[in-house]
């Protein structure tokens, strides 16, 4: 059984609802038919009734079983934007700056799940990755003890030998653009939390560098001994090791001469990258040239589990991205 089937298994044990604000949209409307049929959750279509049906009948996807929320008419609308002025205070919003806010539907979602009416969000098919971050924090916040949301990625289909058995989980390629050391180390034990939560791996995190134990002497290098001095310090269980470069980091032999008597040499199934730029570029050099799925990105530290893809995304990735905010939802709800 392939990871992503074990992950749709564990979805099943205890069906959340998600919502879908870019219900229009044929990808989604594709993966919300496929999340009902395989049982991994329970959607709940966000937008104009008529439209969503109509778009669903265009590409012949029947959703006559699949929940539509109207957040146009909805009964909790004026607690929403009473909440939301609440929330946003400082910004002196004016009732009509509010329901402006709220046209945009990911912000409808988020405080659907902040008044408890579903359990998560998955979007980000249509919407770019700075609305969906920035409804997810000012309606959702950040999780208790957590200062910087970030994101990371799952890499599946890379050679079995590699990660756990060919899957990894890469960070950050797609919200902490020039991290400094302590966010580095925020995002470190963030994918470490993702890798348990979702994928149940017990983290193995490689942070990485272009200079391996010191053989470079520079303040981007420093900031990743820094960084990883920071999370053992912080979580004293993981199993970390760094400044490594990406040879030192996979290759056992290699390790073994650059980084002896590494914990984690030769067999991360983390990689942490010292900034968006090369987690981006890292990342998508796999999928593109050995042909490696991606699947996220996975944002994290969030109070409220929100998805977020790229907008290159087909349907099977939405389908997947709707397991996977389900499973940091079911263990935000245990
Ligand atoms: C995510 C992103 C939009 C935030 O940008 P920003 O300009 O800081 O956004 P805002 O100023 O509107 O921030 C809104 C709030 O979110 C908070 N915030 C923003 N990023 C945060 C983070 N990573 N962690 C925690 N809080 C964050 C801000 O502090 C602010 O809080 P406040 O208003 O309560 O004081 C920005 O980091 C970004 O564009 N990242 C890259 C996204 C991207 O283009 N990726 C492309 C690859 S897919």
């Amino acid at each position: 059984m392939d990871l992503i089937e074990k992950l749709a298994e564990r979805a099943r044990e205890r069906k959340m609802r998600v919502a879908m604000p870019e219900a229009t949209d044929e990808r989604t409307l594709r993966a919300a038919r496929k999340a009902v049929d395989t049982g991994v959750a329970l959607p709940l279509l966000v937008g104009d009734e008529k439209q969503i049906r109509a778009a669903a009948q265009k590409i012949g996807v029947p959703i006559h079983d699949i929940a539509i929320v109207d957040p146009f008419h909805h009964p909790s609308l004026e607690r929403f934007h009473e909440e939301y002025a609440q929330l946003r205070r400082k910004e002196n919003l004016t009732p009509e700056q509010i329901r402006d806010v709220f046209k945009h539907l990911a912000y409808f979602s988020v405080m659907m799940a902040r008044f408890g009416l579903c359990d998560a969000v998955t979007m980000g098919a249509v919407y770019t990755t700075a609305d969906v971050m920035r409804a997810a924090i000012k309606v959702g916040g950040v999780a208790e003890g957590v200062k910087t949301v970030s994101a990371s990625v799952l890499i599946t289909g890379l050679n079995p030998k590699f990660g756990e058995t060919g899957a990894m989980l890469m960070a950050d390629p797609a919200v902490v653009i020039d991290p400094d050391a302590g966010q580095l180390a925020d995002i470190a034990i963030a994918t470490a939390d993702t890798a348990i939560d979702i994928f149940g791996f017990e983290p193995r995190i490689a942070m990485l560098s272009f200079s391996t134990k010191g053989s470079a002497k520079h303040p981007l290098q420093q900031k990743v001994v820094d960084a990883t001095e920071t999370v053992k310090a912080r979580r004293p269980e993981l199993l970390i090791d760094g400044e490594l470069q990406s040879d030192a980091a996979l290759d056992a032999a290699i390790g073994r001469s650059k980084a002896p008597g590494s914990p984690v040499c030769g067999r991360p199934n983390i990689l942490i990258y010292p900034d968006i730029g090369s987690a981006n570029i890292g990342h998508k050099l796999l999928r593109v040239m050995c042909g490696a799925d991606v699947f996220g990105p996975i944002l994290q530290g969030l109070a409220i589990p929100c998805s977020d893809m790229s907008r290159g995304a087909n349907a099977h990735d939405v389908y997947v991205n709707i397991i996977l905010t389900a499973l940091k939802a079911r263990r935000r709800t245990l």
